[in-house]
């Protein structure tokens, strides 16, 4: 019933964050879940205009904010996740002085040796390497490195400089861990147990990320423009707190691609980081920040028995309640994710709606999605319920095909990713 336009060629690459990595201040941290800058140029060209407001509800990384900081637009931006709110803000950080960070940089080489500061005490059980577990995230000696790093960092004075690197420190994690990201979750490394580390590995790896990318792009940074986004970058949900921080009728545009619904939790993703900064100290932490992320995951009992009128999403969710009381209970948790992840999407729709001046414009980043052999047509669902909240839907671009799980392949094939354009 909506009209698909074929977006394969151009946005085909650049819905993806592969494109950002070599892209200076974008490649500070290798985000996965994100778009590349193109995708933001694509649309400031299609809107031909510069004097705009624009929000993104799920900034992630920051790859909208800081292209659109680059081509003087301004953005109010909202993310859940510390870690990412950090990235996000670092990079946005306009003011950097180079003799600065070569500066902290030596005081950090000079203070990272000593070890009496240094205790690896941590809540989560399997961090650290102990004698009486047998799967541990971090060896001793690396996680000692990495105390240290943190350490040196933390009695830098200037909260500017100090998150600056806390982003370099950040980025290496896992890299040196004993994890890789195995899509939804992390998993151990191949022969981790086997490997061998030199001692130099942490402090290698941390000044090459320093010496190669933050200061070359520091360095060669174009003169900084008028409009800064960092003052506009709130870690807050943005559930409640774009209704808390925008005003009614002030945005022109939205750019945003929210948490698909595909089970993965952005918690579990970067518990690593997450843990490690200090961002999560226990599980009551982590419990805490799953509660404030958008419901696309199963890792929390939900109780909220509400659910958005949609004819659609009805019958696919009697669908998926028919499959899910043949399996396990993890089954049931599926269905509740599903209603309860456009719940959410009605209420963003609905809040976007009111900061929306009257003919502004949403491209809305989403893909389809399949349980129990049974598809999800996310991106028909989410227009859907943007039209009852008031919104005109101008078109769906097919951007990509995802490949699903393998228990899905066979009756599915592939799952189409794409941008609903949106008009108020
Ligand atoms: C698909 S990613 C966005 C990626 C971003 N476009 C980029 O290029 O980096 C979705 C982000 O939404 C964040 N998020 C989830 N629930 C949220 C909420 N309730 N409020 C704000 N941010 C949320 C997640 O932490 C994640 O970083």
């Amino acid at each position: 019933m909506y009209t698909y336009k074929n977006y394969f060629n151009v946005y085909g690459r650049i819905m993806q964050f592969n494109k950002n990595k070599t892209e200076p201040f974008h490649r500070w941290y290798p985000f996965v879940e994100g778009y590349s800058k193109e995708f933001i140029q694509s649309i400031i060209k299609e809107m031909r205009a510069n004097n705009l407001t624009c929000l993104e509800p799920f900034s992630g990384s920051g790859t909208t904010a800081l292209e659109l900081q680059n081509s003087g637009i301004e953005c109010y931006s909202f993310e859940v996740n510390p870690l990412m709110y950090l990235i996000a803000r670092v990079k946005l950080e306009q003011n950097y002085s180079l003799d600065m960070v070569n500066e902290w940089f030596r005081f950090i080489c000079e203070h990272r040796d000593d070890e009496r500061n240094i205790e690896l005490e941590t809540e989560f059980k399997t961090l650290y390497q102990r004698d009486d577990i047998e799967k541990w995230n971090y060896n001793t000696e690396v996680a000692m490195d990495i105390q240290k790093l943190n350490y040196a960092i933390g009695l830098i004075d200037d909260n500017v400089y100090s998150d600056l690197f806390k982003v370099a420190l950040s980025s290496i994690l896992l890299d040196v861990s004993n994890l890789y990201r195995n899509g939804k979750c992390l998993s151990y490394k191949r022969n981790w147990k086997d490997r061998k580390y030199n001692d130099k590995e942490v402090f290698e790896k941390f000044d090459n990320k320093v010496l190669n990318e933050l200061i070359p792009d520091i360095r060669d940074s174009r003169t900084k423009t008028l409009i800064d986004n960092k003052q506009r970058l709130f870690n807050l949900d943005s559930r409640s707190g774009i209704a808390e921080k925008i005003e009614d009728e002030s945005i022109d545009l939205v750019i945003t691609s929210p948490p698909y619904l595909n089970s993965r939790d952005y918690t579990d993703t970067y518990m690593l980081e997450l843990k490690t900064m200090g961002f999560t100290k226990n599980s009551d932490d982590i419990r805490e920040l799953r509660e404030k992320t958008l419901r696309s995951h199963v890792q929390i009992k939900w109780t909220d028995n509400t659910t958005v009128v949609n004819d659609e999403l009805n019958e696919i969710l009697k669908k998926l309640e028919l499959a899910a009381n043949k399996g396990e209970t993890w089954n049931t948790s599926i269905v509740d994710m599903v209603r309860l992840y456009f719940v959410d999407m009605q209420n963003i729709f609905r809040i976007l709606f009111k900061k929306l001046k009257k003919k502004g414009k949403i491209y809305f980043n989403v893909s389809n999605s399949a349980y129990f052999n049974i598809l999800i047509n996310t991106l028909e669902i989410c227009a859907s319920i943007a039209e009852d909240e008031g919104f005109k839907v101008i078109e769906i671009r097919e951007a990509r095909k995802l490949k699903t799980s393998p228990q899905q392949k066979e009756k599915i094939g592939n799952l189409l990713e794409g941008v609903i354009v949106l008009q108020k």
